[in-house]
Order: structure tokens, then sequence, then C-alpha cells
């Protein structure tokens, strides 16, 4: 097989490039051609200097994921890095795309770098659940300190080049046009020049100076970073990159990064990274379906949901139309809209020029015949069947042939919405989580006769607007509702049988959830949907609504809350359900957290099995993206289904028969046959 890596001579440089699409993965040919091209540049009397660029759409992204796990073949990427260093002649990477992880150290081993200035730097292993480990953590650090160098290893967030250039990691920005032939024209005027070699330098002497700079950094961070074992080693690391002499360092950063891959984290967020990719695919509808092009977008609804919905369209180019009954509520909407943009803008994540661009999309109206010329349109009204259909019904009279019509729904049923049209092919499900600017998944509902390009259009339009999107079958609460109800169903009946509710809401954080159940239901209001009379109670919910505790915003739900929303336990609360319970005729007993997890978690993934086995989610690392993206279910853990695998499905399936929880025969026959689900 041909090599992916080629030479060639510009008079006194080589330029070395590589060929590896889709984004240049430094796999084992890769990494041999790069060391035999540099062993060439060194055994060549007429050449002075080294170049090395790629081909295609980026700079190396990265160590090719797919070989972890397996047997190392061929130089490593350390080895390939120091031979990079080492060589006498000078070498310069010349950047475009990301150059990530892997492909960044390679960076850091060349003796300059120059980019263009649309490229991204960065080192991303931490959502790998690893760390740089071609020595990155040394390198770096002793390039641009360590203060600048925690950040890109333990955040794994990359940085545009023109911020790459301002902390030194990029020497300098050169025409998007003309890159391979400026990185040439720089390399040449280097040669003569005494070599820089990051591992020789001393920059990450700041951290030594102020060694609180990492326990201010771990502060800083900690929220963000609460459960993850990765970015505490990245750190570890950065730190010794100023305590150790560099072999030293290096042989740190082998240690810690040879614990993370061998860990449970790293193989979960491995599991995700490619179970993310594999969402937007659509087993039984080809690649190249051909798309509709969705040029203008309509939304019904401009409350918080349809408002949400609608800045992802405008954050994204793309005009909206959204509808209103009532011109204040209209009004309402759209305020709400800019005010969250400047918000946005206020915290510096978007200029004002950026604000009015957005806000300049928006078209708000009253009327149903101002949609008629959108390719979609979403409707966000109240969730009610006659409600929906009567609003699809009225869209398809007015709204363009060939335009999708879709509903926000989260549990009806999209077959039936359809009906309410002529043009069932062209209603979709697209269910957003609030708040739906910010949530990142998105879950698309097929219906019995959504078209091929329907879909295909959906997937696309939701990677435009940044949504990770998963595709469900029409089945009550979808996907992550349906799953979430048995959890709910649990978490209820614990609470009646003795278990303190806190202790619920604890386990799920100890798990790794930001919330449990009872938080989020004080948080969303408990008196959703309640029937506002006091004197009928007939949950433990409607018990604290009779009380007016209806949550957070009256200072009181399941906890009572202070000032600053700090949340208490509440006797009167335990004292309530406790009642509740006696007239119910459940007995309280001590209930173990170990239950209590068992029996909040193990249900899941029994419906999980369910989902499956009706071909409602087309693959197990489906419910995981929309459980990781939509519900706060921890990274680290891969998600219910990996998770599951994890702890050995006999041990979910002997856990529910130990609680009396129904199995799914799907579940057992997996289990017996030794089996996973991902
Ligand atoms: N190894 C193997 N395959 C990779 C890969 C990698 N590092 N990066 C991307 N791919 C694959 C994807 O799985 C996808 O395959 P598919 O088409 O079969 O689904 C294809 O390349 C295209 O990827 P995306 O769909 O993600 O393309 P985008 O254009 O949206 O994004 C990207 C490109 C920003 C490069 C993104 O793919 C990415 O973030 N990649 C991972 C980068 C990364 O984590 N690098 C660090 C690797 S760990 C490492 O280097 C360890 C070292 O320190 C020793």
């Amino acid at each position: 097989m041909a090599s992916p890596i080629s030479t060639e001579k510009h008079g006194n440089v080589l330029v070395i490039s590589s060929d590896n699409p889709p984004v240049n993965a430094l796999g084992q040919a890769v990494r041999e051609g790069l060391k035999n091209g540099i062993e060439q540049a060194a055994s060549d009397n007429e050449i002075e200097a080294v170049v090395i660029r790629c081909d295609g759409r980026t700079f190396f992204a990265g160590a090719d994921i797919t070989e972890f796990g397996k047997a190392p073949k061929g130089p490593s990427l350390p080895e390939v890095c120091d031979a990079i260093e080492a060589s006498e002649k000078p070498v310069v990477a010349a950047i475009h795309g990301t150059a990530l992880g892997g492909g960044c150290e390679i960076a850091l081993a060349c003796h300059y770098r120059v980019a263009v200035p649309s490229a991204k730097l960065g080192l991303p292993e931490v959502k790998l659940g690893l760390i740089p480990g071609a020595a990155g953590t040394q390198r770096l650090p002793r390039l641009v300190g360590a203060e600048a160098a925690l950040p890109l290893v333990v955040m794994g967030n990359p940085i545009p080049a023109k911020k790459a250039q301002a902390i030194g990691l990029v020497d300098e920005l050169v025409g998007e046009g003309s890159l391979a032939q400026d990185a040439a024209e720089f390399a040449r005027s280097k040669v003569g020049a005494d070599i820089p070699r990051t591992s020789e330098m001393t920059n990450n002497q700041d951290g030594v100076k102020n060694p609180d700079l990492f326990d201010e950094f771990r502060a800083k961070n900690g929220r963000k970073l609460r459960g993850f074992d990765a970015p505490n080693a990245g750190i570890e690391a950065v730190k010794a990159a100023g305590e150790m002499a560099f072999e030293d360092g290096v042989k740190k950063e082998r240690e810690l990064f040879a614990k993370l891959m061998g860990g449970t984290q790293s193989a979960a967020m491995r599991h995700y990274f490619f179970a993310e990719r594999a969402a937007n695919k659509i087993d039984d509808v080809p690649a190249d379906t051909p798309l509709i092009d969705v040029k203008k977008v309509g939304i019904i609804g401009a409350g918080t949901m349809g408002g949400g919905i609608a800045m992802n369209f405008l954050s994204a180019g793309i005009p909206v139309t959204i509808l209103e009954m009532k011109q204040d509520a209209l009004d309402r909407g759209t305020g709400t809209m800019r005010k969250n943009y400047e918000n946005t803008a206020k915290r510096g994540r978007m200029t004002e020029e950026q604000v009015e661009g957005a806000m300049g999309l928006l078209t708000p109206t009253l009327e149903y015949d101002d949609l008629a010329d959108c390719d979609l349109v979403i409707e966000a009204v109240y969730e009610n069947m006659d409600v929906k259909k009567e609003v699809f019904a009225k869209l398809d009279e007015v709204v363009k042939d060939g335009a999708i019509l879709a509903s926000n729904t989260s549990y009806l049923d999209i077959d039936e919405i359809a009906t309410a049209t002529d043009r069932p092919g062209y209603v979709i499900g697209l269910h957003f989580f609030s708040p739906a600017n910010v949530m990142k998944l998105l879950e698309v509902v097929r219906g019995e006769k959504t078209r091929d390009d329907v879909l295909a259009t959906a997937m696309k339009l939701s990677k435009k607007i940044g949504k990770v999107a998963a595709v469900s079958g029409v089945c009550p609460g979808f996907i992550g509702n349906r799953m979430l109800s048995k959890r709910q169903e649990q978490a209820n009946q614990l609470i009646l049988e003795g278990a303190n509710y806190w202790e619920v809401d604890e386990v799920l954080l100890d798990f790794g959830f930001p919330m449990g159940p009872f938080q989020m239901g004080d948080l969303a209001g408990l008196d959703i949907g309640w029937h506002r009379d006091p004197s009928k109670v007939t949950t433990v919910r409607e018990a604290l609504c009779a009380k007016g505790r209806f949550g957070q915003k009256a200072g009181k739900g399941f906890y009572d809350y202070d000032d600053a929303r700090q949340r208490t336990p509440s006797d009167e609360v335990k004292q309530i359900i406790a009642d509740f319970a006696e007239k119910e005729g459940n007995a309280q007993r001590d209930i173990s957290k170990d239950e209590i997890r068992e029996r909040l978690l193990y249900p899941m993934v029994n419906e999980g099995a369910k989902i499956l086995e009706e071909g409602m989610a087309q693959r197990a690392s489906d419910i995981d993206v929309v459980w990781i993206n939509g519900y706060g279910w921890p990274l680290y853990t891969g998600g219910p289904m990996f998770w599951a695998d994890t702890v050995g499905l006999d041990t979910v399936v002997a856990g529910l028969e130990k609680h009396g929880l129904p199995v799914s025969d799907y579940l057992r026959a997996k289990a017996q046959k030794g089996e996973r689900l991902t």
C-alpha cells in the first residue's frame, strides 16, 4: 500500500506531506512515513530545512483513536516527535484546520510553527479521558509557560491560531492560500540559525515560582471537572514539567497516560466519541440522500421553548419567522430572546454586532400565512394532541409543498399528528431540550411515513445548529423521557417506602448527575400540571402543592431554600411524605444507598433494552448519546448502556430480580449469552 506520506524537494527545503483522510490521524503508516522523511532530510546534503504539512481539510487531528487498546506497531508517536526535535536541520510545522492531540504534539516537537489564521490548536485528550501521551504536557509548558498550558491540557478546548500566537505556541501567521510556500520560505529563513528545541526551554518556571497556580486553577474549574480523572492527571503532569528534567517529566506523563488508558473512564469516553458520530448515521438511509435546502425556518410559539429553538437557527445565520397568537406574547417572547443574546454578549461570548445580526434575522408575526415560504416549520405549542393536530392541519394548508413540518412534542405520537396533514412523509419530530438554546441534544423522531430526505435533512441541520442528534422511533416519551419515567417511578416509590428524598438525590449526585429528581422537580416547579384543588391529594407532589410548597420559586418545595437558593431538607416534607405513605398503606423501612442506586438505574437499563428490542433506537450507543446530552448522565461512565456493560448485564438482571422489578426478555437473553449492549 502506498504510504500516506510523500516528500518533495523545494530547493534546499524538504516538504513532508501527509495525505491520510479524513483528518490525517497519526496511524502507524503516517508515523513511519514521518520518521522516514526526517531521516531522508538528514541524509540529503542538498536539504537544509524541513516543512511538515498535511493535505486535505486539516493538519494531523491526533493519534489514531481506532488503534487505542491494540498492540503498538511501528515507531511510537513519542519516538517520532523525538526524531523531529533532534533534527539538525530546522523543522517547521505548517498548520491548517485543527492541530489536535498528537497533531499538536508533532507541532510542538517541530522547531517552529506557522499557521493560517483559521487554524485551531489544542490538546483535547481529556475529552477522551486521557492526557497527551507524546510529551505534550512536557513540551507545551516549556514553550508557553505553565499558566497558559494548564487550560489547554486540562480543559481540552482548542484555541484559534491568533490566540496561539499570542501565547507563543505559533511563531507566525501566514496567508490562507499560501501556507505551503510561506512555510517553506519561513524554513529557509531559519537556515544557519540556532535551533530552538522545545524540550530545552524554561518558560515553565512560572509554575515553580508560583506553585499556587495549580491549586487556584483546580479551585476555579472544580465544578466542571467533578468526577473526571484525567484533568487532575493533566494538572499533575504540567506541574511535573516545572519540577523535573524533561526525560523524567516524560516518564511521569507516560505513567499517568498508561493508567488512564487502562481505566474505565477513558474506555467510556472513547466509546462516547464514536457513539456521537455513529448517532448521526441512519442505517437504512443512504449517505448520499439528496437534502432539502432549509433557507428559512418558521417557529410556532414564542414561549421559552419556541424562543430557545428559534435562537439556534438565528445563531447559525438562518432566518426565522416566529408566530404567536397575541401581540403581547409575541413581544414578550422576542424580548426574552434579545435579553438572552445580550447576556451572552455581556459575558463576552458574542459581540454587539452579532446580537444585532441574529435579531435582524428574526421576523415576528401573528399570521399563519407568513409561514408559507418556510422550508421547515417547527411547532412548540401546548402538549395536547388536539391542539397539535389543529396546528398541523393549518400548516398543511398554508405552508408550501415540499417543506418539512416538525413537532417539538416530548411524548406525543408523531404518526397520529401526521394524520392531520396530507403530507405525512414530511412530518417529523424534533424534540429539543430546555433551555433549547443551550442543551446539546436533539431527539429526532422518525414517524412511520417520514421520508428519507426529511430525516437526512434533519440530521444535517442538527449539526449546523450545533446540536448532537439521535434518532428515535415513535413510542411514548421516545428514548429519553421513556427511560426517565422508569427512574421517576422508582424515586417516587422509594420515598414512600422510607428512603429520605434527599438521599435519593444524593445517590444520583454521587453517581455524577448534576441534580437528582426531587431537586429537578423543585427547579421546574411542582405545580406544573397541578389541578389546584388542595383537598384532592393523590400523590406526594399534590400534598406539597396543597401546602403551598411549589418549588424553588416559592422558596420551598421538597427542600427549603434560602435567599441564595441553597437547599436544606425539610422536616415538614419528611412528615408529609410519612403521613401520605401511611395513608396509602406503605410500611417505612431503612433503605441503603446501594438499593436506591440499583432501583433508580437498573430499570432504566431494562427500558433501554426494550427500546432496542422494539427497534425504537438504532443502536445502544444512540441511547447513551441521548442520556449524556439531554439528561446529564455522567460522560465518564459512557451513558446508561455502556455503564450497564461495565457493571455486567448479569449483575443488572440479578439486581432487578432482587428488588422484584421486571426484566425484559432481551436483557435477560443478552445477560445469559454473556453479551454486551454496546
Ligand atoms: N482517530 C481516528 N479517527 C478519527 C479521529 C482520530 N483522532 N478524529 C476523527 N476521526 C474520524 C471520525 O470518527 C469520523 O469518522 P466517520 O466519518 O467514520 O464517522 C471522521 O474522522 C470525521 O470526524 P468528524 O465527523 O468528527 O469530523 P469533523 O470535521 O466534525 O471534526 C475533528 C474533525 C475536529 C478533527 C474531530 O474529528 C475531532 O475532534 N477528532 C478528535 C481529535 C482528538 O481527540 N485528538 C486527540 C486524539 S488522542 C491523542 O492524540 C493521544 C496522543 O496524545 C498520544
